[in-house]
């Protein structure tokens, strides 16, 4: 598409030329979609202002002067002046013809890049609060449309594993065990947390305990690591467990926690010692990055090294800048946290900036969001105010899947198959709510709107992936992209719209928007509705219109699924 829009552009420009003489070469028409003909292009007003003259009367002398030969069959002017195109049925035709044949349905490779992105990042024996589900998911989806256009993607699941709180922890693991830490199943993480946080701040001696557990971790002591190691297992297979049930991409190989850093930390001060960034701030050690005050104007610190000499999460984070450019080779590091962070990363690269870890052409980049809010428009909460367990979330939005389903009763699916759709539409749905709505804004949880067959859904873009399968698989036989041929005004719109896939996915890769997916997706759905409830399929006039509409519904299946699969979602072949 954006390859029509250069080629119209250049061919109004000599239009231009030809018409009113080389002194208006440049004069870029501007093009968009318009629901009377395929593009709009304003090309005369503001030469008209320019001349002075009427625009209308610019429009016809551009309009006799333009060659749009094999490209544009209908050409009208409209309005004050604008001027209306209509592709051709054939050039639409072979586009659709091309996209069909490219592996990639039309997306563009970009030069690849080794992006690292960063996300999920939970905190270990605690419950993955909604900005994790939505980093999770998030960040799922720009890995695998980062992937689709041609980068190397190596995913870091930053897991919070280190510090302070561990020592409470293993003290209560200790406690709670018997001395025998291998029975320990940690059913309820955050229960545990909490309950080792109670007896912290309720107990002298637990909290004595836990800080002299503090000391013997960070010094290496082997029973306190095997414990530290045990809780941080069960965690990361709970973990596991989630990113299994939803999809995501994240193995256990993809962790790259705190602790990993650990070691790296007192070069990394020393080094910014050595490089002259370091300064003693009240006891702390800091650096100072241009440009970061507080409210009251004072510099703000970023705090390598606390004043009781353990080192903080920025330190970690600074390491972590590090190993990801020098080590992993990366030239673009996401970091998909939520908005409340903002300060906090902006802090770290400007430091990693100036100490060289972070130079051009490696850059890095905070894709911040929003939070999900209840139905009360507050931060959602369990109706007891407790943080909602995403296991939870995935359950309950199976069994609502599954209810609709049931209450639909539709004939052509046994029992498995209906929990198998329900599963697939359920999770599907939690992802696309997120996904769909723009990135840094929060947005309302509402079970009925996400599972609602109508509107900017999942099951929505799922139903019509699910009808062009089932029409495919009525006809049987062979479909072939050769037969594409267009001619209703639904087949033109489809084959319209199927055509922006590519700008729009490398759009999303550069913008790291994926609700512009979910836009793209649910044009495409309502376009591919409208060609399937206008144009018969399998009972068309002739064998050729057959043809060519089974060729178009496969074109339409193939970038919905594909296009649903870059957001991490599953298309069912029936619903
Ligand atoms: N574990 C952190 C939290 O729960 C998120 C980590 C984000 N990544 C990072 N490199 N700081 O807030």
């Amino acid at each position: 598409m954006s390859a029509l829009i250069d080629t119209l552009t250049l061919r109004f420009d000599q239009a231009i030329v030809a018409a009113f003489g080389d002194e208006h070469a440049g004069t870029p028409p501007v093009l968009r979609r318009s629901n009377r003909a395929d593009f709009q292009a304003d090309v005369a007003l503001g030469l008209g202002r320019k001349l002075g003259r009427p625009p209308r009367e610019i429009a016809e002398a551009i309009v006799a002067k333009v060659d749009l030969a094999g490209l544009v069959d209908k050409i009208e002017i409209a309005g004050p002046g604008f001027v209306n195109l209509s592709l051709t049925g054939e050039w639409l035709a072979r586009e659709v013809r091309a996209a069909a044949a490219d592996a990639r349905l039309g997306v563009a490779s970009e030069t690849p890049e080794t992006v690292v992105i960063d996300y999920s990042s939970p905190n270990v024996a605690k419950e993955m609060h909604v900005g994790h589900i939505r980093s999770t998911l998030i960040g799922d989806a720009l890995a695998r449309v980062l992937e689709h256009v041609g980068h190397r993607v190596i995913r870091q699941n930053h897991l919070g594993d280190w510090g302070t709180p561990f020592g409470m922890l293993i003290e209560h693991v200790l406690d709670t065990s018997g001395g025998d830490a291998s029975s320990l199943s940690i059913r309820d993480l955050d229960v545990f947390y909490r309950e080792a946080r109670a007896k912290f701040d309720g107990d002298p001696a637990f909290a004595e305990r836990s800080r002299r557990r503090v000391v013997l971790l960070q010094s290496g002591d082997a029973k306190t690591l095997e414990l530290w190691r045990l809780l941080v297992d069960l965690s990361t297979s709970y973990f596991g467990e989630i990113y299994a049930r939803l999809g995501v991409g994240l193995k256990s190989g993809d962790v790259c926690s705190e602790s990993f850093y650990n070691p790296m930390l007192s070069k990394v001060t020393s080094d910014l010692r050595d490089a002259g960034l370091l300064e003693d701030s009240d006891g702390a050690e800091c650096v100072f990055a241009e440009g970061f005050t507080s409210k009251e104007g004072k510099p703000l610190p970023l705090i390598v090294r606390k004043t009781d000499g353990g080192f903080g999460y920025a330190a970690t984070d600074l390491a972590g800048v590090r190993h990801r450019t020098a080590t992993l080779g990366a030239t673009r590091i996401l970091y998909v946290v939520g908005a409340p962070q903002q300060q906090h990363l902006a802090m770290v690269f400007a430091v990693a900036a100036k100490a060289g870890w972070l130079l051009p052409p490696a850059r890095a980049t905070h894709v911040a969001f929003g939070s999900i809010l209840g139905p009360d428009k507050k931060m959602f909460k369990t109706r007891e105010g407790g943080t909602v367990k995403l296991a939870d979330l995935l359950d309950e939005a199976t069994t609502r899947a599954l209810a609709i389903i049931v209450e639909k009763d539709p004939p052509h699916l046994d029992d498995a198959a209906r929990r198998e759709v329900a599963r697939m539409i359920g999770i599907g749905a939690l992802k696309y709510v997120d996904l769909s709505s723009d990135r840094v804004k929060d947005y309302v949880f509402d079970w009925n709107r996400m599972l609602a067959f109508d509107g900017n859904t999942a099951p929505y873009l799922q139903f019509a992936h699910a009808r062009t399968r089932s029409i495919l698989r009525k006809a049987g036989g062979a479909v072939d992209a050769a037969d594409v041929a267009i001619g209703t005004p639904e087949e033109r719109a489809l084959a319209l719209a199927l055509l922006g896939f590519g700008d729009t996915v490398s759009g999303v890769a550069e913008s790291l928007q994926p609700h512009r997916l979910c836009t793209y997706l649910f044009d495409l759905a309502t376009v591919t509705t409208a060609f399937l409830e206008n144009c018969p399929v399998l009972k068309a006039d002739d064998a050729a219109t057959r043809a060519s509409r089974l060729a178009l519904c496969d074109v339409a299946s193939k970038v919905l699924a594909r296009g649903l699969g870059l957001l991490g979602i599953e298309a069912p072949e029936a619903m």
